[in-house]
């Protein structure tokens, strides 16, 4: 069974709570991360947690919901080992999986509603990575780690 880890912030709470269900229904071991309310909270402590768990390994991927998925999809993709995806749209989430094996889903809780996002959920969930070209261009993200911005 696929480990999954969820977290949002205050912004993001109430669409964490509506794809939940989804993610069960799926067959994902689900672990939420928080918040458990809607008091404000900082999108980086919990966008922190959940890149942290998937860039060691301890849970296969992840998803991050904040106010407009911004603020999460920077936060994760500073990690190396994470391709963190802000996908509002049904094609970005299934794009996002085939060429960019997209380890963390994002969205933003104020952009799109609770039936949108279901079906990105299960569009993100169930595409493959389709390798090839794809895996090669990957391996270049190493490149540029460290680069320095004036010689690139
Ligand atoms: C919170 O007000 C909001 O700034 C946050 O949820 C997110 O949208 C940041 O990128």
């Amino acid at each position: 069974m696929p480990s999954l880890i969820i977290g949002s912030d205050h912004a993001g709470y109430s669409l964490k709570e509506a794809v939940k269900p989804l993610l069960t229904e799926l067959g994902y071991d689900i672990e939420d991360a928080g918040p458990f309310d809607e008091a404000s909270v900082d999108y980086p402590d919990f966008g922190n947690h959940v890149s942290r768990m998937v860039a060691t390994g301890e849970r296969d991927c992840g998803i991050l919901i904040c106010g407009t998925g911004l603020g999460m999809s920077m936060v994760a993709n500073r990690y190396p080992e994470i391709r963190a995806a802000l996908c509002n749209d049904l094609f970005s989430a299934i794009m996002s999986r085939r060429h960019n094996d997209a380890n963390i889903l994002v969205m933003g809780g104020r952009v799109i509603g609770d039936a949108l996002a279901n079906e990105i959920v299960r569009a993100w969930a169930t595409t493959p990575f389709e390798g090839g070209r794809h895996a090669d261009r990957l391996e270049k993200f190493g490149s540029c780690r460290g680069a320095d911005p004036k010689t690139v």
